[in-house]
């Protein structure tokens, strides 16, 4: 399948690519091994990662202080040009006090993987203070113990950041659990020549039940009736951090092949990659996040359901967000403005249609919500789904998921 370039322009005009090239790997891992050295936890390599790839375009690096500060108070940057393009989640890395000592003087720092191997240098380098609870009180909205990213990678993290620019060694060695599928680079989206008048993004860290497929199939329905002759979806789970009780990735990747395999979805008109962001649970403010790396990858039509980015509130027993905001919002966000956002109703379990639909309030006694709780607790119990949830081909490999958590 192929898909045309030049639907949408990356922000800032140019997709910023961080990878040396090949001719120069060896002269800058030798570079590499006689700067002061910082050594990054896994989600710091996937941000490696999401940055030599270009998902956050037009940054060229982790976020020094003047990025930092305009991503939590505006939810934007702007441009030397004085354009404004949409930057919601801070993407920083932190150092504590003994690193920073060591830095000292440096201009230049290298950035080392848990095996010992350089992955990037950071040129220009700045070091600024870890507003913590600053940073985690505009970023979610609240400051509750319990907050998954939070407690992985700011709790405990050092009280100084470090921003620069980056260049990036090899960035397939900073993901070695996703190279498993193959994934195609984002940029395969946006480099093939091909006859794609549309790319419809649905991001995702769930497995796809049929629900978020009607989303996706009445997206397609729609563009074909707007004039658009081969609208292309562009199926693009979230591959990095996730929360201990979600699917993992490669369980995710497998649930989706049987959705295509059973024609849930049209293999013909879809694209299947892989976003290698981490997941932050910020709703309304990382869906926008979400949104704008699509824009880089090439999309210009971002679906968007209940509660994106949600989940339960770590103490109260309540969801985190209102489950209508994140679509709301992203309906204003600024700089999202060239995006063309796809807001969906919330799609339930419809008892006397015995399949997915979307919810119809002024027959609500007809509508099951089966939550992803719900969902778990059914597979780890190896009992079906209603007939209509979740092709069964799908529905099986949750089951061999938790079967395989089970001791044996
Ligand atoms: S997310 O964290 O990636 O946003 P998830 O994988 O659950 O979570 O959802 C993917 C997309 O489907 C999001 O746009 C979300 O709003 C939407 N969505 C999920 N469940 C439903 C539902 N029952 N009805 C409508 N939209 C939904």
């Amino acid at each position: 399948l192929r898909v045309s370039s030049g639907l949408i322009e990356p922000d800032g005009g140019k997709l910023v690519e961080l990878v040396v090239r090949d001719s120069e790997r060896d002269l800058k891992k030798g570079e590499a091994l006689s700067l002061p050295r910082i050594k990054l936890s896994r989600i710091d390599l996937q941000w490696v990662h999401v940055l030599s790839e270009g998902w956050a375009t037009p940054l060229k690096g982790f976020m020094k202080e003047a990025e930092f500060l305009q991503t939590l108070h505006f939810n934007s940057l702007r441009l030397g040009d004085g354009s404004v393009v949409n930057m919601s989640v801070p993407i920083v890395l932190a150092i504590d006090d003994a690193q920073k000592h060591r830095i000292g003087d440096n201009k230049r720092v290298a950035l080392f993987d848990s095996k010992g191997d350089p992955v990037a240098i950071l040129n220009d380098i700045e070091i600024y203070k870890h507003p913590k609870e600053e940073r985690i009180a505009r970023t979610w909205g609240t400051t509750a113990s319990g907050l998954p990213y939070v407690e992985q990678t700011i709790t405990n993290a050092g009280n100084w950041l470090i921003g620069g620019d980056l260049e990036s060694l090899n960035p397939s060695s900073t993901m070695t659990d996703l190279i498993i599928f193959d994934w195609p680079r984002q940029n395969s989206v946006r480099n093939s020549q091909g006859n794609a008048d549309a790319v419809f993004a649905f991001q995702l860290r769930n497995p796809v039940h049929n629900g978020h497929a009607l989303l996706m199939t009445d997206t397609r329905r729609r563009l074909l009736e707007m004039g658009y002759k081969n609208p292309v979806l562009l199926l693009h789970p979230l591959g990095g951090y996730t929360k201990a009780d979600d699917v993992p990735l490669d369980w995710r990747m497998k649930q989706h092949e049987k959705v295509l395999e059973d024609g849930v979805l049209d293999p013909e008109t879809t694209v299947v990659s892989i976003f290698p962001s981490p997941m932050h649970y910020a709703g309304p403010t990382e869906v926008q996040w979400h949104a704008k790396a699509r824009i880089n990858a090439g999309a210009n039509f971002y679906i968007v359901g209940r509660d994106p980015a949600g989940m339960s509130h770590p103490v109260e027993k309540r969801d985190l967000y209102d489950a209508d905001h994140g679509k709301k919002v992203l309906s204003m966000a600024p700089g999202l403005e060239r995006l063309n956002i796809l807001p969906f109703r919330v799609a339930a379990y419809d008892k006397t249609q015995g399949k997915m639909a979307f919810f119809d309030p002024s027959r609500p006694q007809d509508f099951l919500f089966i939550s992803g709780t719900k969902m778990r607790t059914l597979a780890r119990n190896k009992e079906s789904p209603p007939d209509g949830f979740m092709c069964p081909g799908g529905w099986k490999v949750l089951v061999d998921y938790y079967d395989s958590l089970l001791p044996s």
